[in-house]
C-alpha cells in the first residue's frame, strides 16, 4: 500500500494538503505534529516540569494513539482535544519535542500506527525517520511572511488571535528550534521532492502530488 511522507515548516499548509491528498487517494491521514502537541498539552494539565526529559517519556509511555476511520486521531479512546492547538501548547511544544528519548518514543509509536501502509503521514521527520522507505516524499516550504499569514488565519478560525508580527515572530522561533535541534531536525530527506507552495492554491499543491504519484507509477510499471 502507498505511504506518502510530507515535511516542512510550521504554517507552510501541511495538514490541509495532506488531509485532501488522504481523501483524493483513499489513504489514512496522521498528523505526528498533533501527537507532539497531545503530549505537551497532558504535560502541561498535569503540571509537569516541561524540562524533566524522563518524566516527559513516563507520561508518553501512558498516552495510546490510536487511527479512527482512518484520520481521527484519539487519544487514549476519545478525540483530541481543540486545547492541542491553544497558544500556551504553542508556545511550549518544540521544546518538549526537543529530547531525543520523546521522539524515539514517538517515531516508535508513529511507525506502529504506520504499519501496512496506506498512509499520508505529515511532520518534520517523516522523510528521514519515521518512514524512511516511503516511495513518495515531499517537502513542502513557503515564505516565511505567507507562513505566519496562514498560520494566524488558522488560529482566528479556531477563536484565538494575536498580531500578524507576534505569531510571524513565534514561526520564526518555532522554526529556528525545529531545524537546529540535535534530535532529528527538521531537514528535506535527501530523494524528497521540494514544492514551494507560497503562491499555490492548497488544492493545486494536492494535484501536483497526484502527479508525482501518477509518474512514480508509471516509472515502476
Ligand atoms: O506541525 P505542528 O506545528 O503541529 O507541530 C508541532 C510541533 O511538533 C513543532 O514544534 C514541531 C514538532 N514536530 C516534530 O518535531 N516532529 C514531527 N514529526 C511533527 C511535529
Amino acid at each position: 500500500m502507498l505511504s506518502v511522507a510530507i515535511d516542512g515548516p510550521a504554517g507552510s499548509g501541511k495538514s490541509t494538503v495532506a488531509r485532501t491528498l488522504a481523501g483524493e487517494l483513499g489513504l489514512r491521514y496522521l498528523d505526528t505534529g498533533a501527537m507532539y502537541r497531545a503530549l505537551t498539552w497532558q504535560a502541561l494539565e498535569r503540571g509537569l516540569d516541561l524540562r524533566d526529559e524522563r518524566a516527559l517519556v513516563i507520561l508518553l509511555g501512558e498516552l495510546r494513539f490510536a487511527l479512527v476511520c482512518g484520520s481521527c486521531l484519539t487519544l487514549n479512546g476519545e478525540p483530541l482535544s481543540e486545547e492541542i492547538r491553544s497558544p500556551h501548547v504553542n508556545q511550549e511544544v518544540s521544546r518538549v519535542a526537543e529530547f531525543s528519548s520523546v521522539r524515539k518514543l514517538m517515531v516508535a509509536k508513529q511507525q506502529e500506527i504506520a504499519t501496512g501502509g496506506g498512509i499520508v503521514m505529515e511532520g518534520r521527520d517523516i522523510g528521514t525517520e519515521v518512514m524512511p522507505d516511503a516511495p513518495i516524499k515531499i517537502f513542502l516550504d513557503a515564505d516565511h511572511e505567507e507562513r505566519a499569514r496562514r498560520r494566524l488565519i488558522e488560529l482566528q478560525a479556531r477563536g484565538h488571535t494575536a498580531p500578524l508580527t507576534d505569531v510571524a515572530r513565534q514561526i520564526q522561533e518555532r522554526d529556528n528550534k525545529d531545524s537546529t535541534r540535535l534530535a532529528s531536525p527538521l531537514r528535506k530527506a535527501a530523494d524528497a521532492v521540494t514544492i514551494d507552495c507560497t503562491l499555490l492554491s492548497p488544492d493545486q499543491v494536492v494535484q501536483a502530488i497526484i502527479k508525482i504519484v501518477a509518474q512514480q507509477a508509471n516509472a515502476s510499471l
